[in-house]
C-alpha cells in the first residue's frame, strides 16, 4: 500500500483493526475474570472499561490486553490491581447535600414509627455515605433501631469503610456538606483525629454491618426500608441496569424508599417495577 497517497484511509484501517482486536481481547479478559474469579464486568459500559483496561496495560508496560489477561490469571496481585482500576470509588461525606436534607425532612418522618429500620447502602465504596447516614439517623434519635448494611464488591474498599478513617484534609469540605445537609451539631463531635485521619467508627460500630456483595452476581439478602444505590449503576449498560433494578425492587419493603445518584434516572427501570416519584429532584423514589 502506498501510504503517501492514502494516509487517512490507511490510518483508519489500522485503527479499526486494532480496535476490533482489542474488543476481542477485552471480551476474553472479562470472560476470564468472570469464569476464574466470579467478577462479572461484562455488562459494564464498554468505553469506560476499555479506557481503564488500556491504562492498566500501559502502567504495567504490557504490549497487549492478552498479556494482561495472562498476568491476571497466573500472577498474584494483578487481579487486585485490575479490580481497583475497574471499580470507581469516588465518594464523599454528604455527597449532594440536598439529597440528605430531603432524606432528613421528608423520608425520616415516615420511618419513625417502624419497630426496626433497615438501610442498605449498595456500592458503599469506602463508606463516607454510610457514616453520613449513621450520623443523620443518630441526630434524628433513631440510632437504636436503625441497622445499616453496607456492601460493595471491592474488598479493599470495604476494609477501608469498616475502619471509618477519612483524610483529615477533607473534613473542611465534609463539614460544609454536613451543614448544608441539615446537620445539627458541630461536625467534629463525631470523630477523633490523629495527624492524618478523622476516625468515625467507634460511635457507630453497633449499627453498621459491612459485607462483600456483588450486585451483578449476588442475590437479595434481606428486606429493607431504605436502599441507597447511588452512583453505581451509571457504570452499567441498559440491560444490566434493568437486572439490578429487579434486585433492588425485590429487596425493598412495600412503601420503602430508594435513592439513586444525581445523574442517574429511572429510564431503565422495567415497567413492571412500580415506584412513586417521591422526590424526583433528589432521585428518591418509593416502592408502591
Ligand atoms: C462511585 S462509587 C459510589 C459510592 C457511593 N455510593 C457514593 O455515591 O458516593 C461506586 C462503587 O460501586 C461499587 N460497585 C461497582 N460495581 C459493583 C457491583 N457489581 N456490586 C457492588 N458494588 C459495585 C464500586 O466498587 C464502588 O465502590
Amino acid at each position: 500500500m502506498n501510504h503517501n497517497k492514502m494516509p487517512d484511509l490507511w490510518i483508519d484501517t489500522e485503527d479499526t483493526e486494532t480496535n476490533e482486536l482489542q474488543e476481542v481481547e477485552i471480551n476474553l479478559l472479562l470472560e476470564g475474570l468472570y469464569q476464574m474469579f466470579g467478577y462479572d464486568f461484562r455488562g459494564y459500559v464498554r468505553a469506560s472499561l476499555r479506557r481503564r483496561i488500556l491504562n492498566r496495560m500501559k502502567a504495567e508496560r504490557l504490549p497487549t490486553i492478552t498479556a494482561l489477561l495472562e498476568k491476571v490469571l497466573h500472577e498474584k496481585g494483578y487481579l487486585e490491581r485490575l479490580l481497583n482500576d475497574l471499580s470507581i470509588r469516588m465518594t464523599e461525606m454528604y455527597r449532594d447535600p440536598s439529597f440528605f436534607a430531603a432524606f432528613r425532612s421528608r423520608v425520616v418522618p415516615l420511618l419513625r414509627d417502624l419497630p426496626e429500620i433497615r438501610i442498605w447502602h449498595a456500592g458503599c465504596a469506602t463508606g463516607e455515605e454510610v457514616y453520613s447516614m449513621a450520623i443523620l439517623m443518630m441526630e434524628e434519635g433513631l440510632a437504636k433501631k436503625t441497622k445499616i448494611y453496607a456492601t460493595d464488591m471491592n474488598e479493599k474498599a470495604l476494609i477501608a469503610a469498616q475502619k471509618g478513617a477519612f483524610p483529615l484534609k477533607k473534613m473542611q469540605q465534609y463539614t460544609k456538606n454536613y451543614l448544608k445537609a441539615g446537620g445539627k451539631m458541630a461536625f467534629s463531635e463525631y470523630y477523633t483525629t490523629d495527624h492524618q485521619f478523622a476516625y468515625f467508627n467507634p460511635m457507630f460500630e453497633e449499627n453498621l454491618f459491612f459485607a462483600q456483595h456483588n450486585l451483578v452476581t449476588d442475590g437479595s439478602f434481606n428486606e429493607f426500608h431504605v436502599i441507597l444505590c447511588r452512583n453505581v449503576m451509571i457504570y452499567f449498560d441498559n440491560e444490566l441496569q434493568q437486572q439490578v433494578h429487579h434486585l433492588i425492587h425485590s429487596s425493598l419493603a412495600d412503601g420503602g424508599f430508594v435513592g439513586f445518584g444525581s445523574k442517574e434516572s429511572l429510564l431503565f427501570v422495567p415497567k413492571s417495577l412500580k415506584y412513586e416519584e417521591f422526590s424526583p429532584q433528589e432521585k428518591i423514589y418509593r416502592k408502591i
